[in-house]
């Protein structure tokens, strides 16, 4: 019996994995502090990511951050910490997950979240196309940040 509802609840989650792909936007698990599994099932590109976090109408990065490798572009904010040797500072799940939902990494964070979902207890339809940034483009952005190390 005990076999038969966990097998049940198994096929339920895959399930909803299939129902929250088809609404455009991939589940993610919050585990330990990180999100260790990629949100399209694929690594990012990190030239298409230094695009992205560039683009003011898309991460926008620079408007709080500097990142020394962007230099020869304006408007880099101060009220965030430099970008400079974050892949030293962050492993690639809590990358992940503080561009996903920062508030889950730095509480009460003017950081935007860039691809927040309320998991499975809400309708998905609510959020589609809500997230400042697309699966792909947060994938992007973190290939891109995961080349920023010291020298
Ligand atoms: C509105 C300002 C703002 C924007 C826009 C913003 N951030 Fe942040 N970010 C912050 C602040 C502030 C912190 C520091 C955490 C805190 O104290 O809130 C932070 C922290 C971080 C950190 C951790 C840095 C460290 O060394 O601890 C990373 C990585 C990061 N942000 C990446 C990004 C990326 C990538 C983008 C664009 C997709 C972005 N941020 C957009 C404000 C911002």
């Amino acid at each position: 019996m005990k076999i038969l509802r966990t097998s049940l609840a198994a096929a339920g989650v895959l399930a909803l994995s299939l129902v929250a792909a088809q609404a455009g936007k991939p589940a993610y698990e919050i585990v330990d502090g990180g999100i260790a599994v990629s949100l399209t099932g694929k690594p990012g590109d990190p030239a298409a990511g230094k695009v992205t976090l560039a683009d003011r109408k898309l991460g926008n990065c620079l408007a709080c951050h500097v990142v020394s490798d962007l230099s020869d572009l304006p408007f880099h904010g101060e009220v965030a910490p430099p970008l400079d040797g974050v892949a030293d500072r962050y492993d690639e799940a809590q990358l992940r997950l503080l561009l996903v939902d920062s508030k889950k990494v730095f509480e009460g964070t003017i950081m935007p979240a860039f691809y927040k979902s309320e998991g499975f207890n809400r309708p998905l339809d609510k959020f589609e196309g809500k997230s400042i940034l697309t699966a792909d483009q947060v994938e992007d952005v973190l290939a891109y940040l995961l080349t920023l190390k010291e020298q």
